[in-house]
Protein backbone atom coordinates (compact mmCIF):
# COMPACT_ATOMS: atom_id res chain seq x y z
CA UNK A 1 0.00 0.00 0.00
CA UNK A 2 1.04 3.44 -0.81
CA UNK A 3 2.18 5.21 2.27
CA UNK A 4 0.84 8.24 2.07
CA UNK A 5 -2.52 6.78 1.02
CA UNK A 6 -1.70 4.84 4.42
CA UNK A 7 -1.55 7.65 6.29
CA UNK A 8 -4.11 9.36 5.13
CA UNK A 9 -6.13 6.53 5.56
CA UNK A 10 -5.27 6.01 8.73
CA UNK A 11 -7.96 5.84 11.79
CA UNK A 12 -5.58 4.79 14.45
CA UNK A 13 -6.73 3.40 17.37
CA UNK A 14 -6.14 6.01 20.39
CA UNK A 15 -2.44 5.93 22.23
CA UNK A 16 -2.43 5.99 26.16
CA UNK A 17 -0.79 8.37 27.60
CA UNK A 18 2.77 6.64 28.41
CA UNK A 19 2.68 5.40 32.15
CA UNK A 20 4.80 6.79 34.35
CA UNK A 21 7.95 5.02 35.11
CA UNK A 22 7.64 3.43 39.01
CA UNK A 23 11.38 3.53 39.62
CA UNK A 24 12.58 6.06 42.16
CA UNK A 25 14.52 8.71 40.78
CA UNK A 26 18.39 8.11 40.74
CA UNK A 27 20.14 10.19 43.65
CA UNK A 28 23.62 9.20 43.03
CA UNK A 29 26.45 7.70 40.97
CA UNK A 30 29.49 5.46 42.07
CA UNK A 31 32.00 4.90 40.04
CA UNK A 32 33.83 1.92 40.10
CA UNK A 33 35.34 -1.15 38.30
CA UNK A 34 32.89 -3.86 37.54
CA UNK A 35 32.77 -6.78 35.34
CA UNK A 36 29.84 -7.38 32.52
CA UNK A 37 28.90 -9.77 30.19
CA UNK A 38 28.91 -8.01 26.25
CA UNK A 39 29.40 -10.29 23.82
CA UNK A 40 27.27 -13.14 25.64
CA UNK A 41 27.34 -16.41 27.77
CA UNK A 42 30.12 -17.85 25.41
CA UNK A 43 32.57 -15.82 26.30
CA UNK A 44 33.81 -14.64 29.46
CA UNK A 45 32.63 -10.89 30.84
CA UNK A 46 34.58 -8.15 30.06
CA UNK A 47 36.33 -5.70 32.96
CA UNK A 48 34.59 -2.05 32.20
CA UNK A 49 34.33 0.54 34.00
CA UNK A 50 30.68 1.87 35.34
CA UNK A 51 27.92 4.01 37.20
CA UNK A 52 26.40 2.37 39.41
CA UNK A 53 27.30 -1.49 38.45
CA UNK A 54 26.17 -1.36 35.17
CA UNK A 55 27.16 -0.53 31.31
CA UNK A 56 25.36 1.90 30.49
CA UNK A 57 25.03 3.72 33.68
CA UNK A 58 21.47 4.42 34.78
CA UNK A 59 18.81 5.62 32.82
CA UNK A 60 18.02 9.38 35.03
CA UNK A 61 14.92 10.50 33.95
CA UNK A 62 13.39 13.77 34.88
CA UNK A 63 10.50 15.92 33.73
CA UNK A 64 10.85 19.58 31.41
CA UNK A 65 11.56 21.97 34.35
CA UNK A 66 12.37 19.87 37.12
CA UNK A 67 15.89 19.95 38.95
CA UNK A 68 18.78 17.09 38.96
CA UNK A 69 20.57 16.52 41.92
CA UNK A 70 23.30 13.92 41.83
CA UNK A 71 26.25 12.86 44.12
CA UNK A 72 28.90 11.80 42.22
CA UNK A 73 31.57 8.95 44.48
CA UNK A 74 34.58 8.10 42.62
CA UNK A 75 35.78 4.65 43.43
CA UNK A 76 37.95 4.46 40.81
CA UNK A 77 41.68 4.92 40.65
CA UNK A 78 41.45 8.25 38.23
CA UNK A 79 40.13 10.93 38.69
CA UNK A 80 37.20 12.11 36.76
CA UNK A 81 34.21 14.59 36.52
CA UNK A 82 30.71 14.29 35.29
CA UNK A 83 30.03 16.48 32.05
CA UNK A 84 25.67 16.63 31.62
CA UNK A 85 26.14 16.62 27.62
CA UNK A 86 23.44 18.91 25.50
CA UNK A 87 21.72 20.37 28.56
CA UNK A 88 22.35 24.12 29.14
CA UNK A 89 23.04 24.44 32.04
CA UNK A 90 25.34 27.23 34.70
CA UNK A 91 28.96 26.69 33.93
CA UNK A 92 30.22 25.53 37.25
CA UNK A 93 27.99 22.40 36.48
CA UNK A 94 28.96 21.31 33.50
CA UNK A 95 32.01 18.92 34.62
CA UNK A 96 34.98 20.18 32.66
CA UNK A 97 37.99 19.34 35.07
CA UNK A 98 40.19 22.57 35.99
CA UNK A 99 37.87 24.75 33.53
CA UNK A 100 34.47 24.80 35.78
CA UNK A 101 35.91 22.41 38.49
CA UNK A 102 38.47 20.38 40.29
CA UNK A 103 38.61 16.73 39.33
CA UNK A 104 36.73 14.04 41.24
CA UNK A 105 39.66 12.86 43.04
CA UNK A 106 40.56 9.34 42.67
CA UNK A 107 39.69 6.79 45.31
CA UNK A 108 36.38 8.30 47.12
CA UNK A 109 36.47 11.99 46.05
CA UNK A 110 32.91 13.54 45.72
CA UNK A 111 31.31 16.36 44.29
CA UNK A 112 27.19 16.93 44.02
CA UNK A 113 25.51 18.18 40.14
CA UNK A 114 22.42 20.21 40.93
CA UNK A 115 21.00 22.45 38.04
CA UNK A 116 17.50 22.98 36.41
CA UNK A 117 16.57 21.68 33.37
CA UNK A 118 15.39 23.42 30.50
CA UNK A 119 14.92 21.71 27.75
CA UNK A 120 12.63 18.40 27.16
CA UNK A 121 14.66 15.61 24.98
CA UNK A 122 17.48 13.31 25.14
CA UNK A 123 21.01 14.05 26.72
CA UNK A 124 23.61 11.52 28.41
CA UNK A 125 26.20 12.28 30.71
CA UNK A 126 29.92 10.92 30.50
CA UNK A 127 33.55 11.67 31.86
CA UNK A 128 35.40 14.48 30.71
CA UNK A 129 38.98 14.17 31.45
CA UNK A 130 40.74 11.08 30.02
CA UNK A 131 38.10 10.19 28.56
CA UNK A 132 39.51 8.29 25.50
CA UNK A 133 40.26 5.68 28.05
CA UNK A 134 37.19 6.56 30.97
CA UNK A 135 34.71 6.14 28.01
CA UNK A 136 36.33 3.81 26.11
CA UNK A 137 36.72 1.43 29.05
CA UNK A 138 32.19 1.93 29.51
CA UNK A 139 31.82 5.64 31.62
CA UNK A 140 28.20 6.83 30.22
CA UNK A 141 24.50 7.19 30.95
CA UNK A 142 21.14 8.49 29.38
CA UNK A 143 19.61 11.63 30.78
CA UNK A 144 16.24 11.89 29.43
CA UNK A 145 14.05 14.73 30.10
CA UNK A 146 10.40 14.22 29.50
CA UNK A 147 8.28 16.97 27.70
CA UNK A 148 5.36 17.85 30.19
CA UNK A 149 2.86 16.38 28.08
CA UNK A 150 5.22 13.50 26.19
CA UNK A 151 3.57 12.12 22.75
CA UNK A 152 1.66 9.14 23.28
CA UNK A 153 3.58 5.67 22.39
CA UNK A 154 2.95 2.61 23.60
CA UNK A 155 6.97 2.46 24.76
CA UNK A 156 9.43 4.95 25.44
CA UNK A 157 13.37 3.27 24.95
CA UNK A 158 16.52 4.00 24.93
CA UNK A 159 19.39 2.31 22.52
CA UNK A 160 22.84 3.68 24.06
CA UNK A 161 24.88 2.46 20.89
CA UNK A 162 28.75 2.41 22.04
CA UNK A 163 31.78 0.06 20.32
CA UNK A 164 34.78 -1.76 22.04
CA UNK A 165 37.83 -3.13 20.99
CA UNK A 166 38.14 -6.48 22.26
CA UNK A 167 40.10 -9.75 21.87
CA UNK A 168 39.72 -13.21 21.68
CA UNK A 169 38.89 -13.12 25.22
CA UNK A 170 36.14 -10.85 25.29
CA UNK A 171 38.71 -8.77 27.43
CA UNK A 172 39.13 -4.94 26.27
CA UNK A 173 42.36 -4.45 24.32
CA UNK A 174 44.08 -1.20 26.66
CA UNK A 175 45.61 1.04 23.73
CA UNK A 176 43.86 3.64 24.84
CA UNK A 177 44.68 6.86 23.12
CA UNK A 178 47.39 5.03 21.04
CA UNK A 179 49.33 7.59 18.27
CA UNK A 180 48.07 5.25 15.48
CA UNK A 181 43.96 6.07 16.26
CA UNK A 182 44.87 8.95 17.68
CA UNK A 183 45.85 10.46 14.26
CA UNK A 184 43.32 8.81 12.10
CA UNK A 185 39.62 8.23 12.93
CA UNK A 186 40.07 7.46 16.39
CA UNK A 187 39.60 4.01 17.97
CA UNK A 188 37.28 2.20 16.21
CA UNK A 189 36.15 -0.89 18.21
CA UNK A 190 35.15 -4.43 16.24
CA UNK A 191 32.75 -4.85 18.83
CA UNK A 192 29.09 -2.49 18.96
CA UNK A 193 27.00 -3.10 21.69
CA UNK A 194 23.19 -1.74 22.34
CA UNK A 195 22.08 -1.27 26.11
CA UNK A 196 25.98 -2.84 27.14
CA UNK A 197 25.55 -6.24 25.56
CA UNK A 198 24.99 -7.38 21.87
CA UNK A 199 21.44 -7.92 21.03
CA UNK A 200 20.77 -10.51 18.31
CA UNK A 201 17.08 -9.30 18.37
CA UNK A 202 14.65 -6.55 19.88
CA UNK A 203 11.43 -7.88 20.78
CA UNK A 204 8.41 -5.36 19.54
CA UNK A 205 4.79 -6.43 18.59
CA UNK A 206 3.23 -5.78 15.31
CA UNK A 207 0.95 -2.75 15.49
CA UNK A 208 3.11 -0.79 18.59
CA UNK A 209 4.20 2.64 18.28
CA UNK A 210 7.94 3.26 19.84
CA UNK A 211 9.56 5.97 20.55
CA UNK A 212 13.15 5.34 20.48
CA UNK A 213 16.17 7.37 21.69
CA UNK A 214 19.14 6.82 19.87
CA UNK A 215 22.64 7.66 21.48
CA UNK A 216 26.48 7.46 19.75
CA UNK A 217 28.05 6.90 22.99
CA UNK A 218 31.15 5.50 20.96
CA UNK A 219 34.25 7.24 21.04
CA UNK A 220 34.75 7.47 17.84
CA UNK A 221 32.61 5.27 15.66
CA UNK A 222 29.97 6.96 12.98
CA UNK A 223 26.56 4.96 12.54
CA UNK A 224 24.46 5.22 9.29
CA UNK A 225 21.55 3.25 10.82
CA UNK A 226 18.34 1.55 8.78
CA UNK A 227 15.00 -0.01 9.51
CA UNK A 228 14.07 -2.51 6.94
CA UNK A 229 10.90 -2.79 6.06
CA UNK A 230 10.02 0.00 7.96
CA UNK A 231 9.61 4.17 7.73
CA UNK A 232 10.45 5.57 11.09
CA UNK A 233 10.00 9.32 11.81
CA UNK A 234 12.70 11.24 13.07
CA UNK A 235 11.13 13.68 15.70
CA UNK A 236 13.96 15.12 17.56
CA UNK A 237 18.55 15.53 16.88
CA UNK A 238 20.43 16.22 19.98
CA UNK A 239 17.66 16.04 22.33
CA UNK A 240 15.76 19.48 20.21
CA UNK A 241 12.36 19.08 18.10
CA UNK A 242 12.62 18.51 14.04
CA UNK A 243 9.92 18.77 11.70
CA UNK A 244 8.94 15.08 11.44
CA UNK A 245 10.22 13.27 8.20
CA UNK A 246 10.55 9.87 7.50
CA UNK A 247 14.25 8.51 6.76
CA UNK A 248 16.00 6.05 5.33
CA UNK A 249 18.62 6.42 7.34
CA UNK A 250 19.96 8.57 9.96
CA UNK A 251 23.15 9.36 10.80
CA UNK A 252 24.71 9.68 14.04
CA UNK A 253 28.50 11.03 14.93
CA UNK A 254 30.03 10.30 18.13
CA UNK A 255 28.02 11.87 21.13
CA UNK A 256 24.79 12.91 18.96
CA UNK A 257 21.34 11.63 20.01
CA UNK A 258 18.30 11.37 17.25
CA UNK A 259 14.47 10.36 18.43
CA UNK A 260 12.82 8.26 16.44
CA UNK A 261 9.42 6.93 16.27
CA UNK A 262 9.07 3.18 15.32
CA UNK A 263 5.74 2.34 13.84
CA UNK A 264 5.43 -1.36 14.05
CA UNK A 265 3.70 -2.01 10.83
CA UNK A 266 5.53 -5.32 9.78
CA UNK A 267 3.24 -8.72 9.77
CA UNK A 268 2.91 -10.37 13.26
CA UNK A 269 5.97 -13.34 13.49
CA UNK A 270 8.33 -11.62 10.82
CA UNK A 271 11.58 -10.70 11.12
CA UNK A 272 13.73 -6.99 10.14
CA UNK A 273 17.17 -6.07 10.26
CA UNK A 274 18.37 -2.92 11.22
CA UNK A 275 21.61 -2.06 9.42
CA UNK A 276 24.63 -0.16 10.10
CA UNK A 277 26.25 1.17 6.97
CA UNK A 278 28.14 4.02 7.44
CA UNK A 279 31.72 2.82 6.70
CA UNK A 280 30.32 1.36 3.13
CA UNK A 281 32.58 -1.94 3.08
CA UNK A 282 31.94 -2.48 6.82
CA UNK A 283 28.22 -2.90 6.68
CA UNK A 284 26.61 -5.42 9.08
CA UNK A 285 23.72 -6.00 11.14
CA UNK A 286 23.10 -4.65 14.29
CA UNK A 287 20.54 -6.47 15.23
CA UNK A 288 17.00 -8.05 14.56
CA UNK A 289 13.19 -6.21 15.20
CA UNK A 290 11.23 -9.47 15.67
CA UNK A 291 7.87 -9.54 16.14
CA UNK A 292 5.70 -11.73 18.28
CA UNK A 293 3.36 -13.81 16.92
CA UNK A 294 0.40 -11.57 18.11
CA UNK A 295 -2.74 -9.87 16.50
CA UNK A 296 -1.38 -6.50 15.69
CA UNK A 297 -2.47 -4.04 18.41
CA UNK A 298 -3.64 -1.48 16.12
CA UNK A 299 -3.82 -1.66 11.81
CA UNK A 300 -2.24 2.10 10.86
CA UNK A 301 -0.79 5.09 12.01
CA UNK A 302 -0.96 8.84 12.28
CA UNK A 303 1.92 10.75 11.19
CA UNK A 304 4.44 11.21 13.72
CA UNK A 305 3.33 14.77 15.75
CA UNK A 306 5.65 17.72 16.53
CA UNK A 307 7.31 17.61 19.59
CA UNK A 308 6.83 21.22 21.59
CA UNK A 309 9.92 23.52 21.30
CA UNK A 310 12.48 24.14 23.64
CA UNK A 311 12.60 27.51 24.98
CA UNK A 312 15.73 28.26 23.15
CA UNK A 313 16.81 32.28 21.87
CA UNK A 314 16.90 32.49 18.07
CA UNK A 315 19.54 33.98 16.38
CA UNK A 316 19.26 37.12 14.13
CA UNK A 317 20.72 36.67 11.19
CA UNK A 318 20.83 39.42 10.00
CA UNK A 319 22.69 41.24 12.73
CA UNK A 320 24.80 37.96 13.55
CA UNK A 321 28.46 38.64 14.31
CA UNK A 322 30.37 36.40 12.21
CA UNK A 323 33.68 33.82 13.08
CA UNK A 324 35.62 31.67 11.08
CA UNK A 325 36.98 28.37 13.14
CA UNK A 326 39.18 26.38 11.23
CA UNK A 327 39.85 22.70 12.57
CA UNK A 328 42.92 20.95 11.12
CA UNK A 329 45.73 18.41 11.18
CA UNK A 330 45.50 14.87 11.26
CA UNK A 331 47.01 11.92 8.81
CA UNK A 332 47.35 12.95 5.62
CA UNK A 333 46.84 16.73 6.62
CA UNK A 334 49.22 19.24 8.62
CA UNK A 335 50.05 18.31 11.75
CA UNK A 336 51.67 20.27 14.70
CA UNK A 337 55.14 19.97 14.70
CA UNK A 338 57.31 22.10 17.14
CA UNK A 339 58.90 19.62 20.01
CA UNK A 340 56.52 20.76 22.68
CA UNK A 341 53.54 19.47 20.32
CA UNK A 342 55.04 16.47 20.39
CA UNK A 343 51.84 13.28 20.27
CA UNK A 344 49.41 16.14 19.45
CA UNK A 345 48.34 15.67 15.96
CA UNK A 346 44.97 18.12 15.64
CA UNK A 347 44.91 22.07 15.64
CA UNK A 348 41.70 24.76 16.17
CA UNK A 349 43.20 27.92 14.53
CA UNK A 350 46.36 26.71 13.66
CA UNK A 351 46.86 25.38 17.80
CA UNK A 352 46.46 22.22 19.14
CA UNK A 353 45.44 22.33 22.89
CA UNK A 354 46.43 19.51 24.81
CA UNK A 355 43.75 17.86 27.10
CA UNK A 356 46.14 18.60 30.37
CA UNK A 357 46.43 22.30 29.31
CA UNK A 358 44.48 23.38 32.25
CA UNK A 359 45.51 27.20 30.93
CA UNK A 360 42.86 27.08 28.30
CA UNK A 361 43.00 30.54 26.98
CA UNK A 362 39.83 31.52 24.95
CA UNK A 363 39.87 30.64 21.19
CA UNK A 364 36.53 33.87 21.04
CA UNK A 365 35.17 35.86 23.37
CA UNK A 366 31.44 36.19 22.54
CA UNK A 367 29.10 38.64 24.27
CA UNK A 368 26.50 37.73 26.14
CA UNK A 369 23.17 37.96 24.46
CA UNK A 370 24.61 38.52 20.74
CA UNK A 371 23.96 36.51 18.06
CA UNK A 372 26.85 34.91 16.00
CA UNK A 373 27.07 32.92 12.73
CA UNK A 374 30.16 31.04 12.84
CA UNK A 375 31.69 29.10 10.10
CA UNK A 376 33.08 26.04 10.99
CA UNK A 377 35.97 24.31 8.05
CA UNK A 378 37.09 21.42 8.39
CA UNK A 379 40.39 21.66 6.80
CA UNK A 380 41.62 16.90 6.97
CA UNK A 381 40.80 14.08 5.25
CA UNK A 382 38.94 12.64 8.65
CA UNK A 383 35.28 13.66 10.01
CA UNK A 384 34.63 15.21 12.81
CA UNK A 385 31.41 15.65 15.08
CA UNK A 386 32.31 19.70 16.35
CA UNK A 387 30.11 19.58 19.87
CA UNK A 388 29.90 23.08 22.56
CA UNK A 389 28.83 22.88 25.13
CA UNK A 390 25.87 25.30 27.09
CA UNK A 391 24.49 25.91 24.15
CA UNK A 392 22.39 24.76 21.11
CA UNK A 393 23.05 25.91 17.75
CA UNK A 394 21.30 25.72 14.34
CA UNK A 395 23.16 24.78 11.13
CA UNK A 396 22.08 26.90 8.61
CA UNK A 397 24.78 26.03 5.38
CA UNK A 398 27.17 23.35 4.74
CA UNK A 399 29.62 23.51 1.84
CA UNK A 400 27.58 27.32 1.01
CA UNK A 401 24.18 25.79 0.55
CA UNK A 402 21.66 26.97 2.83
CA UNK A 403 19.69 23.84 4.93
CA UNK A 404 15.82 23.71 3.99
CA UNK A 405 15.27 23.07 7.62
CA UNK A 406 16.83 25.23 10.56
CA UNK A 407 16.73 22.71 13.50
CA UNK A 408 18.84 22.81 16.74
CA UNK A 409 21.90 20.89 17.72
CA UNK A 410 25.07 20.55 20.06
CA UNK A 411 27.11 18.92 17.42
CA UNK A 412 27.84 18.91 14.09
CA UNK A 413 29.16 16.29 11.91
CA UNK A 414 31.30 17.69 9.85
CA UNK A 415 32.47 15.73 6.61
CA UNK A 416 36.49 15.51 5.44
CA UNK A 417 37.30 18.77 3.45
CA UNK A 418 33.87 20.61 4.23
CA UNK A 419 32.42 23.19 6.03
CA UNK A 420 29.33 24.53 7.62
CA UNK A 421 27.24 27.37 9.19
CA UNK A 422 26.06 27.36 12.43
CA UNK A 423 24.17 30.34 14.13
CA UNK A 424 23.53 30.77 17.64
CA UNK A 425 22.99 33.58 20.70
CA UNK A 426 25.76 33.14 23.16
CA UNK A 427 22.90 33.98 26.44
CA UNK A 428 24.63 31.28 28.75
CA UNK A 429 28.03 32.94 30.67
CA UNK A 430 31.08 30.94 31.33
CA UNK A 431 33.81 29.45 29.44
CA UNK A 432 33.03 26.87 27.31
CA UNK A 433 34.52 23.96 25.88
CA UNK A 434 33.63 23.39 22.11
CA UNK A 435 35.87 19.99 20.58
CA UNK A 436 35.84 17.58 17.80
CA UNK A 437 33.58 14.56 20.23
CA UNK A 438 35.93 11.79 18.62
CA UNK A 439 37.62 11.82 21.74
CA UNK A 440 41.05 10.55 20.44
CA UNK A 441 41.00 13.56 18.31
CA UNK A 442 39.72 15.75 21.49
CA UNK A 443 42.24 14.27 23.77
CA UNK A 444 45.14 15.37 20.92
CA UNK A 445 44.42 18.73 19.79
CA UNK A 446 40.80 19.30 18.62
CA UNK A 447 39.53 21.18 21.46
CA UNK A 448 39.22 24.89 22.68
CA UNK A 449 37.24 27.09 24.94
CA UNK A 450 34.80 29.65 23.67
CA UNK A 451 33.95 32.57 26.39
CA UNK A 452 30.65 34.11 26.89
CA UNK A 453 30.93 37.09 29.08
CU1 LIG B 1 29.91 14.94 25.23
CU2 LIG B 1 32.60 17.94 25.80
O1 LIG B 1 31.30 16.40 25.53
CU1 LIG C 1 37.73 14.84 15.18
Amino acid sequence: MDRRRFLAASAATALAPRVALAQPPVKKLRLAAARQSLVGAAHPATDVWAYNGTVPGPVLRYRQGERLRIEVENALDADTTVHWHGIRLPNAMDGVPHLTQPPIAAKGGRFTYEFDLPDAGTFWYHPHLGSPEQVGRGLYGALIVEERAPPPVDRDLVWVLSDWRLDREASLVENFGNAMDSSHAGRIGNTVTVNGAIQDSFAVRAGERIRLRLINASNARIYGLSFEGHQPWLIALDGQPVSPHQFERVLLGPGMRADVILDCEAAPDSAHRVIDDFYPRRAYELLKLKYANAKPMRSSFAAAARLPANPVAVPDLAKAEKQRIVFGGGMMGAMPRQAEHRGLFWTVNGKPVPEHDHHHAPLATLVRGRSYLIEMVNDTSWHHPIHLHGHVFRIVSRNGNQLPRLEWSDTVLLDPKSRAEIALVADNSGDWMLHCHVLEHQATGMMAVVRVS
